[in-house]
């Protein structure tokens, strides 16, 4: 059973390996590395809210089995050992199930001290402030932990809980990418949003 500090926002915790790994933990919800056992919740996540996510996230057609997530979570170790990326599972304090991922991609090369974050919750789970306490606890240890200087993001125009939750992080509107990425069969806009450290207040 892992221990946990609620009140260290980077507590380390004991993983059932034995090993010491980082969690990051709010008042709803804790962030922890993925591991291979989670694959069927995170399936479950996905095959749950599927119709909700597929408008926004080009990968969820991909997703067809366990097995993909399984992949996935094993694709997220490597990138992470090499400082690629941060991908973390969004769990409910109260021992709920994975409600989602939050993320940090486009982390090399580390000398531009940027990344870019990605959250998705499961339908069900909701407007109860999850993506956005994790959103800030996964920005906060970037800045504080990773050494980053920069956070960006990149939303379709028309997302607007997206927007909201980045508005709430303190991200700033930059611009917009005209036909930016095709998703679904059609080309659509990418908005621009972005946090200096220099911007943070936890
Ligand atoms: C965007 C997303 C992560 C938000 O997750 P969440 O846990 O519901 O977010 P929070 O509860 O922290 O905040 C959501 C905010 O958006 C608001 N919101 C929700 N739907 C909205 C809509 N259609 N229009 C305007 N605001 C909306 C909520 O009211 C809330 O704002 P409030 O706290 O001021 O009331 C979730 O909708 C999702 O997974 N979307 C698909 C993936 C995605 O688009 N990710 C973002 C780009 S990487």
């Amino acid at each position: 059973m892992a221990e946990s500090l609620p009140e260290d926002p980077s507590s380390a915790t004991k993983t059932r390996a034995g090993a010491r790994a980082l969690e990051l933990t709010g008042k709803r919800v804790r962030l922890k590395p993925l591991e291979e056992a989670d694959a069927p919740a995170l399936f479950d996540a996905v095959e749950s809210s599927r119709e909700a996510l597929k408008r926004w996230l080009v990968w969820v057609p991909e997703v067809g089995a366990q097995g993909d997530e399984a992949a996935f979570i094993r694709r997220s170790g490597t990138e992470s050992a090499r400082g690629e990326a941060s991908v973390w599972g969004l769990f409910e304090v109260r021992a709920g199930p994975l409600a989602g991922i939050v993320s940090l991609d486009a982390l090399a090369p580390a000398e531009r001290a940027r990344g870019r974050l990605c959250v998705w919750v499961r339908a069900d789970r909701r407007s109860r402030g999850y993506a956005t306490e994790g959103g800030r606890l996964l920005v906060d240890h970037a800045f504080r932990k990773l050494g980053l200087h920069r956070v960006f993001s990149r939303i379709d125009p028309t997302n607007r809980a997206g927007r909201r939750v980045l508005r709430k992080l303190g991200f700033r509107y930059e611009g917009r990418l005209r036909d930016d990425w095709k998703i679904n069969g059609r080309w659509i806009d990418h908005e621009c949003w972005g946090l200096l450290k220099t911007d943070w207040k936890r």
